[in-house]
């Protein structure tokens, strides 16, 4: 079967972007990086993507202004133009309007570094420190029009310790992301994985590393 072409997006370091890099170089692997699109120019991740022999794009969202539409059409245009089929947001830090979710729909992934459905939106390590919680991680969902909600795909977590900062707690649950992601874009390419079905489960859930 052929592989899907799927386009990694990115604002920044792209760590998870390099994980999938690497686990779509596996020969049985369903699916190849075909593309990876950053909206800003200077994200560090486009280095590694072009090191690792990736096309990459730019598709600078600041000379838009305020027009959503006009740049989501632009990047649209960019994955028709290298026929991608899939869409993985990896550190990719704008809002989407409905219009493109809607267009990319059971077709676009997102990585959240929280146990959906808590901590949607920004500073989660911070958040789950301050609510107490014994277990944080990472979730793979489909992208729907609300922020970071859609079903789930791939899901697991670590232990919070007693002596956990913010830092040492991102980086355990970096490490979950770096090892769900694959496998939810793997479940997706494989057809294994649906927006409409109730039982996706791509990754292991429960896990005390
Ligand atoms: C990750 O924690 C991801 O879950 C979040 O933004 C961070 C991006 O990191 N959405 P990287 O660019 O993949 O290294």
């Amino acid at each position: 079967m052929a592989k899907k072409r799927v386009a990694v997006l990115i604002s920044g370091r792209g760590s998870n972007m390099m994980a999938l890099i690497e686990a779509a170089r596996g020969e049985d692997y369903p699916a190849e990086i075909a593309l990876v699109v950053s909206n800003r120019p200077d994200a560090a991740g486009l280095a590694w993507a072009r090191e690792a022999g990736v096309a990459t794009a730019i598709v600078d969202h600041r000379p838009f202004g305020e027009n959503r539409a006009a740049f989501e059409r632009a990047l649209d245009a960019e994955l028709r133009a290298q026929r991608i089929e899939l869409i993985c947001l990896a550190g990719f830090m704008r809002l989407l309007t409905p219009w493109f979710v809607g267009r990319w729909s059971g077709r676009m992934l997102n990585i959240h570094p929280a146990l959906l459905p808590q901590f949607r939106g920004l500073d989660t390590h911070r958040r789950a420190l301050e609510a107490g919680v014994k277990r944080h991680g990472a979730t793979v969902h489909f992208v729907v029009p609300e922020m970071d909600a859609g079903p789930i795909v791939a899901q697991d977590w670590v232990a919070v310790r007693a002596d956990d900062t913010e830092s040492t707690l991102a980086e355990r649950v970096l490490e979950v992301e770096h090892r769900i992601y694959p496998q939810a874009l793997r479940a997706l390419a494989e057809g294994r994985a649906s927006l409409r079905s109730a039982d996706n489960d791509a990754g292991s859930r429960g896990s005390s590393a």
